[in-house]
């Protein structure tokens, strides 16, 4: 039976796993989810087919049902010509574009609206730069809850359309995600509806912790040398961070498997990361004036930045921009060399790898995973 708590990522408060937590009363910062004890072995895990094959790793105890719509156990395709390109032995992209809603945050929703609905809560409010709302919209229209969202006016029209399809109140606001959270985070207050903004609730991050499962298990319970990942708020980063430290706690990969070097992607017109990177910082100072077409890297201060960071930090892994017309360039190359319908984050990614091979911080026998964290399609309308 799987038991947890919530541990403060920043200071020692913790709290009950079944506790109705947002981020931390005493510092404001995220909370993460600890098991008490180490994970059961990987025998344990359960032949379904999506995440929750995982289960014995997430936060779901014997007796519950996950609220699930088929998210992840997504695709891992090797593309030889991509490796070639990079000047590495092995490249890998993997393709979230075939979650449910056509992105990866149906699997930090899938883990977030099983925690809410067996909470009570009455309702769902999510600031969104798109896909977390289609997802959400579609996680409440599974559990019978309903949902509230929060975008910013010029969000892809393909993902509004979504959000609408699936009965979720949409509310368009001027200006970016910071924005949209606040109102979403005002309704909140009046409404009662819980909010499951990205690190304001512990459990989004341990579905996308599945990220790093998929890939160990994929790669015949292995792991990468480099994982490139378009970064946003960052919670699929930090949720594979956690999830290298769990498997090799709980014996799931060889004791002398080294973790990736994490390499965090973003758009020049939005990198809080890449500058507090490489300014040595541990908080991320949020980015004035914020503009990229990868609508979803489109977060000026990411309330994760010091996990992000940490994660940089603790792996040797580095933090990379590239410019609008890179991203256009690498999203076309990205689908031309494999056939996925790629995101411009997807895209973003491939650019950056780009970059940091020609910068040569790419060893020939490196083994490179580059996510495609959304669909192409979303985005064409
Ligand atoms: C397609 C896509 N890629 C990447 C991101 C950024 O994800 P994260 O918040 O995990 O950094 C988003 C977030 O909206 C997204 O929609
Ligand atoms: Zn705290």
């Amino acid at each position: 039976m799987t038991t947890w708590h919530l541990e403060c990522s920043e200071c020692p408060r913790s709290e009950p796993g079944q506790a109705r937590a947002s981020v931390c009363p005493d510092c404001g910062r995220p909370f993460l989810v600890r098991y008490d004890g180490t994970l059961p072995s990987r025998d344990a895990l359960v032949a379904r087919w999506d995440m929750w094959r995982y289960t014995p790793a997430l936060p779901i105890s014997d007796f519950e049902t996950p609220v699930s719509l088929g998210e992840g156990l997504t695709p891992l395709h090797e593309l030889p010509a991509v490796a070639r390109r990079l000047g590495v032995r092995r490249a890998w992209v993997k393709d979230e574009a075939l979650n449910p809603t056509a992105s990866f945050k149906a699997r930090g929703m899938s883990a977030a609206v099983t925690r809410a609905r067996s909470l009570g809560v009455a309702g769902l409010v999510v600031p969104t730069a798109g896909n977390a709302g289609a997802a959400l919209a579609a996680y409440g229209a599974a559990a019978g809850l309903p949902v509230r969202v929060y975008a910013p006016e010029g969000t892809p029209s393909a993902i509004l359309d979504t959000i609408a399809v699936f009965g979720a109140t949409l509310q368009l606001v001027a200006g970016h995600i910071g924005d949209a959270g606040r109102a979403a985070r005002r309704y909140a207050a009046e409404c009662g509806y819980f909010d499951v903004s990205t690190l304001r609730e512990p459990y989004r991050i341990e579905g996308k912790k599945t990220l790093g499962l998929e890939i160990a298990e994929q790669l015949g319970w292995r792991l990468p040398t480099h994982i490139v990942y378009p970064t946003g708020g960052g919670t699929g980063l930090i949720g594979m961070w956690k999830a290298f430290a769990e498997m090799r706690d709980a014996g799931w990969l060889a004791p002398d498997t080294h973790a990736p070097r994490m390499i965090v992607a973003q758009a020049e017109g939005c990198a809080p990361i890449v500058r507090a990177f490489h300014a040595r910082q541990t908080r991320a100072a949020p980015w004035e004036n914020p503009i990229t077409h990868a609508s979803g890297l489109r977060v000026p201060a990411p309330l994760g930045d010091t996990l992000i960071l940490r994660a940089l930090r603790e792996s040797a892994g580095t933090a990379i921009a590239v410019d609008e017309l890179a991203i256009r360039d690498a999203t076309h190359r990205l689908a031309q060399l494999s056939g996925v319908d790629a995101s411009p984050e997807g895209g973003c990614a491939l650019g950056v790898a780009e970059a940091l091979a020609r910068d040569g911080g790419l060893p020939d026998d490196a083994e490179v995973v580059i996510f495609n964290t959304g669909s192409g399609a979303s985005y064409r309308s």
